[in-house]
């Protein structure tokens, strides 16, 4: 027998010289939510492990993400009250800027931090933008006030905007509004492929969400691979720099293609689901709970991923880096 491929697998020495996709805290982003008006944190129920921050438990989770090397921390923020429009999402005193702030005060520029820039968190119906008449998802007008969140969140300090509203030109218009007022420097992380999912059950309640109806009308239907591909292109043309795909393991071929179509950093987010059905299954004992965390994220960088956001990232750094 000439071609033995159990030979380049039979200690884990040479396993570890031979593997082709590594982990390194520096790819992983953590996402993270922002609660108004709470001193202790929150637990999650759908997420076991994830909370909502307060403000100032949050600044030890920025800290700390700075010493576990991580890529960055995603901001979300959860509002007190909301409104038709997501009036909070402006407001300079708003809860997901005044986040922005304390985390720009806390890490300065030794960690990246983004924020999720999108109306959902801030509007009472749960929707992406705001309402037409009829009670559909104006899009010209949710991209002026996206325009105007984005430059909200650079004087915040945001390093990074991620528009995650799939609004047709939202890229262009924020990328316009930023520089227009000397914030050339603000990265936009565009959730460029991001698919109408089951898969956010669990950010409704993360975020205090009672979404009315859905996202059909402006996230992407999950039976289409070749439309991923146009999104994409129409965000690098509108100026995005990092393009990403969501959810991720139930899209590793849009990944993939993404990957190869492109030739700037490609992110992948792992939600809310995909984190709680791993968590519910280790719970039950049905699954190596670690191993099963570590094999998803490798699957996603395989795949085609530079940069993970994943609700893990401090607990893998941690195991990585231990
Ligand atoms: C929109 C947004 C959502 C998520 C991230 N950004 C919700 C949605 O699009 O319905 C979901 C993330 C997750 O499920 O972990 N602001």
């Amino acid at each position: 027998m000439i071609e033995r491929p159990r030979r380049l697998r039979s200690t884990a020495a040479v396993r570890r010289l031979v593997r082709e996709t590594h982990l390194a805290p520096s790819q992983l982003v953590l996402p993270m939510f922002v609660a108004e008006g709470i001193s202790e944190p929150r637990p999650i129920t759908s997420m076991p492990g994830v909370v909502q921050h307060s403000r100032e438990h949050a600044r030890r989770a920025y800290a700390e993400a700075v010493e576990l090397g991580l890529g960055g921390v995603m901001l979300f923020g959860v509002p007190e009250h909301k409104d038709a429009v997501g009036s909070g999402a402006l407001d300079p005193e708003g809860i997901l800027n005044l986040a922005i702030a304390d985390a720009r005060a806390e890490v300065g520029d030794d960690l990246l931090v983004m924020s999720d820039l999108c109306l959902d968190e801030f509007t009472d119906h749960g929707h992406c933008g705001v309402l037409d008449a009829q009670g559909r998802v104006d899009n010209d007008a949710t991209v002026e006030i996206y325009g105007r969140m984005g430059v909200a969140q650079a004087q915040a300090g945001a390093h990074v905007v991620g528009p995650s509203g799939m609004m047709d030109g939202q890229v262009e218009v924020i990328r316009r509004e930023l520089d227009a007022v000397g914030h050339q420097d603000v990265v936009i992380l565009a959730y460029a492929a991001k698919y109408a999912s089951a898969f956010y059950g669990p950010f409704r309640e993360a975020v205090d969400s009672s979404l009315q109806g859905d996202r059909r009308t402006y996230q992407q239907d999950p039976g289409n691979r070749r439309e991923s591909l146009r999104e994409t292109l129409l965000d690098l043309e509108q100026g995005a720099d990092i393009v990403m795909v969501k959810p991720a393991m139930s899209y590793l071929d849009i990944v993939a293609d993404v990957r190869l179509a492109v030739d700037v950093p490609v992110a992948a987010y792992q939600v809310s689901g995909e984190y709680a059905m791993i968590e519910a299954a280790a719970a039950n004992g049905w699954i190596d709970r670690d191993r099963a965390i570590d094999e998803s994220l490798l699957s996603i960088r395989r795949a085609g991923a530079d940069i993970v956001l994943t609700y893990w990232a401090a607990e893998v750094a941690r195991r990585l880096t231990r």
